[in-house]
Parts: structure tokens; C-alpha cells; sequence
């Protein structure tokens, strides 16, 4: 059995691409194929070169906003890796719709939310000053509109007395490298049982 090919994208630390390709082993339907970024400086780049995984970045900066010029540049190494599957990890250039329909069906993103609830950023500092009792993860299928589309699994953690933002995001970014690796997992065995962790 050929593996599912895993393209990652990723623009910081990646703890959410290493967690993907820790997982990504044995029995595992997939592998990876790439680890992409939006910053040449990215930690994760190395991060993924030290387990042998092939990377690149593009820097979109020089693009200045012109968000289809500084896609039409990234799409070349994801092309070229031919992958089956493309995973958003911590990627935090809004994507096209346009570039998204490549891949429409076959991409996933981690967003650190109970989606559809705090869609966007500083979603844990939004979670606290709302009061909620419970916060967490999502991964869902990547569709043109913002944090949206199909939820493949959530996490959920208590949200603790004295919590910040950054205790709460500490939290959540646990729970993000239990249910990252579970979700893609079963997306690459066409498994569509959602995945429900905490
Ligand atoms: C984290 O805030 C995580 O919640 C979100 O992206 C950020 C960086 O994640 N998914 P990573 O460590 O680069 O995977």
C-alpha cells in the first residue's frame, strides 16, 4: 500500500507540524511530503529537516499584499511534492479562495477554537472575556471562507480560575498535538468519525 503524501504549512515553532510527523510513522497511512513556510527563519523548517523531511519557504513579504502574486510562487513547491493531503499548522497568511479550490476537500487547518465559536485571532483572550467555562481546538477541512468549512474533531479544556490568555493557549496547544495527528489519521484513512478529545 503506497502512503497518503503530507504537505505541512507552517509560519512559526511548527510544534503542531512536529507533532503531525512524530505521528506519521509505523502503521500509519501517510507520510510526509514537505514542510513549507512564509518565513525562511521559520523554527519549524529546521525542526522538519532534522527528521528528514524536505523543506521550503517562501518569503511573503516581498509580495506586498498581493495575496494571488504570493500564492502563485507558493503553490510551486506544493506542486512539485505532489500531495494528497495539505495541512495549515500554525499558518498565518490568510489564503486565497482560488488557491484554496486546488485544494478543496483535501486541506486542514488546527484553529485554537470550539468552532464555530472565535473564528480569527486572540481567540483565547476572547474565550476569557466572554467567561466561557471550556475552550479548546478544531480542525476542520479549509474552505474559501475564513476558519470555516466541515469539523473534522475538537478538544475541549476547562478554562481555570486565574487563567491568561497565554495559560489557557499553553493548554490548548497540548490538546492541538493530541488531536492533529488523531483528525489526519483518520482523514487519510477516509475515516469521517469526527475525533472528540477532553
Ligand atoms: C498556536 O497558537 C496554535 O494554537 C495555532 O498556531 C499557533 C502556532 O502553532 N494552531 P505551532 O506551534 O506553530 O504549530
Amino acid at each position: 500500500m503506497s502512503h497518503k503524501r503530507v504537505a505541512i504549512l507552517i509560519s512559526g515553532g511548527g510544534s503542531n507540524m512536529v507533532a503531525l510527523l512524530d505521528s506519521m510513522v509505523g502503521d500509519h497511512p501517510a507520510r510526509p511530503c514537505l514542510v513549507l513556510s512564509n518565513d525562511e527563519h521559520a523554527g519549524g523548517l529546521k525542526k522538519a529537516a532534522e527528521r528528514g523531511v524536505a523543506t521550503a519557504w517562501v518569503d511573503h513579504r516581498p509580495f506586498k499584499g498581493d495575496r494571488a502574486a504570493f500564492e502563485a510562487e507558493l503553490i510551486k513547491p506544493i506542486l512539485a511534492a505532489e500531495p494528497d493531503i495539505v495541512c495549515l499548522a500554525g499558518f498565518m497568511r490568510v489564503l486565497t479562495g482560488d488557491f484554496v479550490s486546488q485544494f478543496q476537500g483535501r486541506m486542514l487547518n488546527i484553529h485554537p477554537s470550539l468552532l464555530p465559536k472565535y473564528k480569527g485571532l486572540n481567540t483565547h483572550a476572547r474565550a476569557l472575556e466572554a467567561g466561557d467555562a471550556e475552550h479548546g481546538c478544531s480542525v476542520h477541512e479549509v474552505t474559501a471562507a475564513l476558519d470555516d468549512g466541515p469539523i473534522l474533531g475538537q478538544a475541549r479544556v476547562p478554562v481555570l480560575e486565574g487563567d491568561t490568555p497565554d495559560t489557557l493557549a499553553a493548554r490548548v496547544l497540548t490538546q492541538e498535538h493530541r488531536l492533529y495527528p488523531a483528525v489526519l489519521r483518520r482523514f487519510a484513512e477516509k475515516n469521517s468519525t469526527p475525533v472528540h478529545l477532553g
